[in-house]
């Protein structure tokens, strides 16, 4: 039997071209990137060019880049050392469509005495501008936002926050752990001050991410030891994991266009197929070709639960996921389905597609049929 993997939200596969680039530091360049001899130089050169690339790919400078071990760790740090270097700002502001790595540092912030304002979400799941323009004060420490939602594909309108956050001086974190890839940053256009990027949403290896620093920000560590990523984060790197990093990062800032192509073309195909296949159902998020992810279709289904269609679709070798990879053994509705209020007859059914560099257009028919066998299955 054939497989469908669409999941390409929760990871990606490692790439061919960066699997190769890696390589040689499996095993022959081994060395500590730390030490001082030829072979170790060597590798701290190759830390740095992984550096440069990824402050390339966003039109960050090198300095303002610092590895971390992934997208959850880069959230984690820019709000709790951001924190602890402004004690005196005690508020802090974010949505109730974020992903768990901010809610629940956001949580954690809370007992330690932090106010958290959560701002409501259109039925669309996009923030409210000017509740955003309200709420902020002088006891703000930061605004922390979702650029593209991982539940449900929606892509904020993140110049306006950002301009919003200029206009009163306010910091601003980004979770760009799903745009980065899909969505143009360029950051001498879109001023930001905190951005947390995670390696294996695109194409790189697991357990690395990145999190820029806008020059001239102080933060605290959040790991503290040694003098490594100049004093900001310490522990002896990942080294094939940043060099991988690097490349995929190089790779994929240079197809955004192409890959836009790709992905519009088989998610529009798949959505009106969907609506054909099941008049009923509703997609969850923007609109196709608005202000959505392009690689993203978010569904929620009447009549049947969605953990029993996920199990289904996997019985049929169609991989896919509810709501969030992260919540799929929960079977209450996503705080994110929740927060953008579907008709209570659509929230226990919600199931997620995404499309990556190895989907195919002429698979969509072969998939929906399989969709409809899965669902009959089980509403019959
Ligand atoms: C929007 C978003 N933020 C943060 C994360 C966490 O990233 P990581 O898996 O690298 O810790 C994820 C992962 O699913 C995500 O989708």
């Amino acid at each position: 039997m054939k497989e469908f993997y669409l999941d390409y939200a929760a990871t990606t596969p490692l790439d061919d071209e960066v699997r190769q680039f890696i390589e040689p530091y499996l095993c022959k360049n081994f060395h500590n990137p730390s030490s001082m001899h030829i072979h170790a130089i060597e590798n701290r050169k190759a830390i740095n060019q992984a550096r440069k690339k990824i402050a390339d790919a966003i039109g960050a400078e090198p300095e303002e880049i610092f590895f971390t071990s992934g997208g959850t760790e880069s959230t984690n740090w820019a709000i709790k050392g951001y924190a602890d270097k402004h004690p005196e700002l005690k508020e802090i502001i974010t949505s109730k469509v974020e992903h768990k790595a901010t809610l629940n540092t956001l949580h954690y912030m809370e007992k330690k005495g932090y106010k958290v304002h959560y701002l409501d979400v259109d039925a669309f799941g996009l923030i409210d501008l000017k509740k955003l323009d309200q709420t902020i004060n002088d006891r703000t420490l930061m605004v922390s936002i979702i650029y593209a939602n991982n539940e449900i594909g929606t892509i904020q309108d993140v110049k306006s926050i950002s301009k919003i956050c200029r206009r009163h001086q306010t910091k601003l974190h980004l979770d760009a752990v799903q745009a980065f890839g899909q969505q143009f940053i360029d950051l001498q256009d879109l001023d930001i001050d905190f951005m947390s990027l995670s390696s294996h949403k695109f194409y790189g290896p697991k357990g690395v991410g990145a999190l820029y620093v806008k020059k001239g920000l102080e933060i605290e560590p959040l790991i503290h030891g040694g003098s490594h990523e100049d004093f900001h984060r310490a522990g002896t790197e990942n080294l094939y994991g940043i060099v991988g990093m690097g490349e995929a990062a190089k790779i994929a800032a240079n197809h955004i266009e192409s890959s836009r192509e790709h992905y519009q073309k088989i998610q529009i195909d798949f959505h009106q197929k969907m609506k054909k296949a099941f008049p009923d159902i509703k997609l969850n998020g923007t609109p196709c070709g608005s202000n959505r992810s392009f690689n993203h279709l978010s569904y929620a289904f009447k009549d049947v639960l969605g953990y029993q269609l996920h199990f289904q679709l996997n019985k049929l070798g169609v991989y896919v996921s509810t709501g969030s990879a992260c919540a799929s053994n929960v079977i209450k509705p996503s705080h994110v389905i929740e927060a953008i209020g579907i008709e209570e007859a659509y929230q226990p059914c919600v199931i997620r597609v995404t499309f990556g560099k190895y989907s195919k257009l002429e698979d969509n028919d072969e998939i929906i049929e399989r969709f409809k066998k899965a669902y009959h299955e089980l509403k019959d």
